[in-house]
């Protein structure tokens, strides 16, 4: 018999889940516009800028690089070489545009055989891409050996409506220096990922940029229940322990939290 996980900070942690997805929830969309945020609804624009507007989001804003690279393999996800020719044959009766823009906003509808279901939805923090950039997005992959006719209209009206420009910021009732030292210590996460300025060792990820590339319910998940999670591409499964939610306290488990939490 498989003993609960996080006997021990369990209930604690779902009152802090709770409470994120509460203020995630109420976060007014009032933030105003970042100068990076692009807009297409309306405006002429051609193909070829299309891509050009996709491929910029894909190096920067997107931040898919620190999962995926294109003609390379990445360490977290598929190689997106020749994504736009073989979309169209993923998923029978589904076109390459289809395939590509559920892959974006609901990337775990259908999972490339080998890989865990880890990867976030575009459209919501911390990517929170809007739906103009979805569509650039979408044309730039169609581009990588496929023909790129995409159109707005393709783009659900919803994609990108929560994200309100920029990606909301949420507060962590933890202490991110207590957290460091946990990592370091009784945590000894340390022992296998690096962590920015701290750690070195390869056996797990470099966690230096989880938090622009992972929710806080993911992250918050993989410390109570890495298994459940799905095991990171490239990395051996059950070597990340599972204990932690008895061994933690939840003082310690929320200040770990709030420190993952500030790496980007
Ligand atoms: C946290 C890591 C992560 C990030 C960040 C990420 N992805 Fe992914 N992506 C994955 C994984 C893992 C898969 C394979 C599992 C699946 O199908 O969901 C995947 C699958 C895909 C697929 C389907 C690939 C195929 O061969 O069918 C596409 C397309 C894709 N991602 C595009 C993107 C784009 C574009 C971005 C940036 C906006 C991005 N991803 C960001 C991890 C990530
Ligand atoms: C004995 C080695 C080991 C220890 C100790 C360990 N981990 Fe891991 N961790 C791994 C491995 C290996 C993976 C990748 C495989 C997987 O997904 O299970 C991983 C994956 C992760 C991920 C997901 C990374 C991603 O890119 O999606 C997070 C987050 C994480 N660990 C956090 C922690 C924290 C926080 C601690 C300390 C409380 C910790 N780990 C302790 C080995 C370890």
């Amino acid at each position: 018999m498989r003993l609960p996980v996080a006997v021990k900070v369990g209930a604690f942690a779902l009152v802090v889940m709770g409470t994120y997805t509460y203020y995630a929830n109420s976060i007014p969309q009032i933030q105003s516009k970042p100068p990076a945020e692009l807009s297409l609804e309306g405006g002429n624009v051609t193909p070829a800028q299309l891509v050009k507007a996709g491929e910029e989001i894909f190096h920067t804003k997107g931040t898919c690089e620190i999962c995926h690279r294109i003609g390379q393999k990445g360490t977290r996800a598929p190689d997106l070489a020749g994504i736009g020719a073989r979309a169209g044959k993923t998923k029978p009766g589904m076109s390459a545009k289809q395939y590509i823009i559920e892959s974006l906003l609901q990337p775990g509808a259908y999972l490339v055989e080998g890989y865990p279901n880890i990867m976030p939805q575009v459209d919501k923090p911390p990517i929170a891409l809007n739906r103009s950039e979805v569509w650039a997005l979408t044309a730039f992959l169609e581009s990588q050996g496929g023909n790129v006719d995409v159109t707005l209209d393709d783009i659900p009206k919803t994609a990108g409506a929560t994200a309100g420009g920029a990606p909301a910021e949420i507060k962590i009732p933890g202490d991110p220096k207590a957290g460091e030292v946990v990592f370091s210590t009784k945590g000894a996460c340390i022992a296998c990922h690096k962590a920015g300025k701290i750690g070195a060792s390869p056996v797990g990820p470099d966690l230096s940029q989880i938090a622009k590339i992972q929710t806080p319910d993911y992250i918050m998940k993989k410390i109570l229940d890495p298994a459940g999670s799905g095991t990171v591409a490239g990395f051996p499964k059950g070597v990340m322990p599972p204990m932690f939610g008895q061994t933690l306290t939840a003082k310690e488990y929320v200040d770990l939290v709030a420190f993952l939490l500030t790496l980007k």
